[in-house]
């Protein structure tokens, strides 16, 4: 008679890894960082230990120590002095910005070897916070916001971004973007959308992170998704592709693993997810506490987003993870 024994292939570490199916790879991870200008050295963010507001130089020590731990990319934000911002985030776009000088200098010291991303949005760079420009309401207007990113887009890539990532959840904002960045000789440039981004309170420490608060007590879920619906996401990452996205993404990521494994079941383009600031800064609270093992529950989440079916992962714990795993 055959016994049915599962605990056979759970043995030995050999054998569990024999037959693992899921594996975090510091390849398909990929760090999100922040640059400001004016600082003149690092500066701690303090509900996410561990992470800073970077120099240029100090970025470009993180861009090096990133590559040498087989990472697949970086994400740059940029935070730009409150003294620029206004209420067009017009300052995003100069070839000067903060956030541009940020991908220049990653580029020039690492070049190709990892991908250079970039945060393609205005919330940093509006005196309002908003992701785009205001009408005369004050509410954001999609299409007047579309230009702003066109033109902030193509000063990534001429800076020098390989991968740009709209993220201010704008109707026909991949579409814009892909056909600036071909008429500007920019056909090579890859686009990562945000299709699926809910309005959530997991963001909280990215507001500390980039120095943003929206004005008036204002939110963003006039323009980012209703976290209770799923099939709207699947709308989203439809028309992002139809619109050109070489890749979309959803975020956050552990609430939001059906929302990635529906994805996945229907897309074969790569799949990113995004463990956010507030997913970051749980396991950190917890683990300070000595309530649970960080590390092990760092491992432990990422490992579940990838079995949900992301192909990549954008966490904060990309380069401490890539280096414990070598
Ligand atoms: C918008 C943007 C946000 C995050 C990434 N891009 C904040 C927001 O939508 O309010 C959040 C990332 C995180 O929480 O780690 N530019």
């Amino acid at each position: 008679m055959t016994t049915i024994r599962p605990r056979r292939l759970r043995t030995t570490a050999a054998m569990r890894s024999l037959v693992r199916e899921t594996r975090v790879s510091p390849a398909q991870l990929v760090l999100p960082v922040f640059v400001r200008d004016g600082l003149s050295e690092p500066s701690a963010i303090e509900s996410m230990p561990g992470v800073v507001q970077h120099t240029l130089d100090s970025l470009r020590r993180e861009a090096v120590r990133a590559a040498r731990a087989g990472l697949g990319g970086l994400m740059l934000f940029g935070v730009p002095l409150d003294s620029d911002k206004d209420a067009a985030g017009s300052c995003g776009e100069e070839p000067g910005s903060i956030l541009n000088r940020g991908l220049a200098a990653v580029r020039a010291e690492v070049g190709d070897a990892l991908v250079v991303m970039a945060d393609t949005c205005l919330d940093e760079f509006t005196s309002h916070g908003h992701c785009g420009v205001l009408d005369a309401k004050g509410r954001v207007d999609n299409d007047a916001t579309l230009a702003s990113y066109v033109r902030l887009a193509v000063s990534q890539a001429d800076a020098g971004a390989q991968v740009v990532g709209p993220s201010g959840m704008m109707d026909g904002q991949v579409l814009a973007i892909r056909d600036a960045l071909d008429e500007e000789g920019h056909e090579e440039v890859a686009i990562l959308a945000y299709a699926a981004k809910y309005a959530s309170a997991l963001y909280g420490p990215f507001r500390d992170a980039v120095d943003v608060e929206i004005a008036d007590g204002g939110d963003r879920r006039a323009y980012q998704q209703d976290w209770r619906n799923v099939r709207e996401a699947l709308e989203e990452i439809r028309e992002d592709l139809a619109e050109g996205a070489d890749m979309v993404m959803v975020k956050p990521a552990l609430p939001y693993l059906d929302v990635l494994s529906r994805a996945r079941a229907e897309v074969d383009v790569p799949l990113a997810a995004y463990h956010v600031s507030g997913e970051y800064a749980m396991v950190h609270a917890a683990a300070e506490r000595g309530w649970i093992d960080g590390d092990a529950v760092a491992l432990e989440q990422i490992s579940a987003i990838k079995r949900a079916g992301a192909d990549m992962v954008l966490t904060y714990f990309a380069r401490h993870l890539a280096e414990v795993l070598q």
